[in-house]
């Protein structure tokens, strides 16, 4: 008797160094039910290539043209079956063709509180560079899918960390990147399982 267990397949979109990127491929590395199949870039000099090449995953990349206007995006991962796609530093608007194919299956990870400092513009440093400019006292991750306007889509998942006066950006930005790399991976997995 056979019993059949379907493997999901995950691409993860990345436009920068892919920290993040690395961390939920060691994460996810020999997993039975779960597999980062593809990185996603629209950078062909990303660093997130790099980390790629040296962990083992296929990683490609994809011009804002073809995200934009055409279906070259979709055509791949549909021939590679990813099931689910994790932005993690990915930096275009995902666009209308794919969240159609992806119902509730998109979600990223954003360095902040959402709604707080979210919008266009608002990624990486700039956040970290805007929450310390406003003198709050916490910051932290949000986890949210992903809908055709930027970090509106529904929250899944929020965590703080706190921030002092004397913090610079670079110190927040460390602070969320711990927190990045403790919950994103465990909140994909529980996300994907329900697809399993
Ligand atoms: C991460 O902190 C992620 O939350 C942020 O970009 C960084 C990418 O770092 N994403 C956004 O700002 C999206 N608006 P990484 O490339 O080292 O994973």
């Amino acid at each position: 008797m056979y019993i059949y267990i379907k493997m999901v397949n995950i691409a993860i979109f990345a436009s920068g160094s892919g920290s993040n990127a690395e961390n939920i491929v060691n994460y996810f590395r020999g997993n039975r039910d779960i597999n980062i199949a593809l990185i996603v870039s629209n950078k062909k000099d990303a660093f997130v290539h790099e980390r790629a090449k040296k962990l083992g995953v296929e990683s490609i990349t994809f011009s804002k043209n073809d995200f934009e206007t055409t279906d070259n995006v979709l055509d791949y991962l549909s021939q590679k079956n990813i099931d689910f796609i994790v932005l993690a530093g990915f930096l275009l608007k995902v666009p209308h063709n794919l969240i159609e194919a992806y119902p509730n299956r998109i979600i990223n990870i954003h360095p902040a509180l959402l709604p707080k400092y979210g919008g266009k513009g608002m990624y990486g440093d700039n956040v970290h560079k805007a929450v310390k400019e406003a003198g709050d006292k916490e910051s932290g991750i949000t986890i949210h899918y992903v809908n055709e306007n930027y970090d509106e889509g529904q929250i899944i998942f929020q965590e703080k960390c706190s921030v002092s006066i004397s913090d610079t950006y670079e110190d927040i930005a460390k602070k969320v990147h711990t927190l990045e790399y403790m919950h994103f991976p465990v909140i994909i997995e529980s996300l994907v399982k329900e697809l399993l």
